[in-house]
């Protein structure tokens, strides 16, 4: 079976990705995490683009390791904040903790009262030293006024999708798996495996 390695420390990102994968039974890949090979190097995030940042974590795992990987970046934009915090979202506030992040954000939003904003995922897939693929998702919603903290991670406690009534942080991981910007993104990119041989 072919082997493939999700380039993340984001022990959330990793999960729902898993629980995705497994119950889906994805039979022609074998999913492996950084800890499957103890890599343990800290993943480089400093680009100016979602895609950038995506393409530098596949980059430089494979440029250690040369064996095939996706990696992924995402974050929260809001409309009235002209798509803040964006590729800032997990370090938005100082202390980059994810209460003060969102405290920060409720904050600035005080006189928002369209709520409007946007979870965007993009996957860097890495085959090989020359085919790179790129796989975008997104997902719709509303901030909520409140911090509402039960499950999930990240802005999971405010952010509101389209046409739900309750925080993702309200949902458990399969709902929010069949929602998502990410597994929105990530179908695509294993549509693009299962499509090709690998
Ligand atoms: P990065 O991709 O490691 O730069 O981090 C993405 C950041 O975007 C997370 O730390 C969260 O702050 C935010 N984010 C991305 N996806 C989600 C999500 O599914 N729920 C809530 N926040 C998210």
């Amino acid at each position: 079976m072919n082997k493939i390695f999700f380039v993340t420390n984001n022990v959330f990102k990793e999960q729902e990705i898993r629980i995705f994968f497994q119950s889906n039974q994805y039979q022609k890949f074998n999913l492996l995490s950084l800890k499957d090979i103890d890599f343990r190097d800290s993943i480089p995030e400093s680009g100016n683009s979602f895609k950038e940042n995506a393409l530098l974590k596949s980059e430089f795992f494979f440029q250690k390791t040369h064996l095939p990987c996706f990696s992924e970046d995402s974050g929260l934009k809001v409309e009235y904040l002209n798509g803040k915090p964006g590729i800032y979202s997990s370090r938005y506030s100082k202390t980059k903790n994810s209460m003060d992040n969102m405290k920060k954000l409720l904050s600035n939003m005080i006189k928002d009262t369209s709520r409007k904003a946007e979870l965007f995922s993009v996957f860097c897939l890495k085959i090989n030293e020359k085919d790179t693929y790129f796989f975008k998702g997104k997902l719709s919603g509303k901030i909520s006024r409140k911090i509402i903290v039960n499950q999930g991670f990240g802005y999971d406690p405010i952010f509101i999708p389209n046409h739900y009534k309750h925080t993702l942080s309200e949902i458990n991981i399969d709902k929010k798996n069949k929602i998502s910007h990410r597994i929105k993104a990530f179908k695509k990119l294993i549509q693009f495996l299962n499509n090709r041989n690998f």
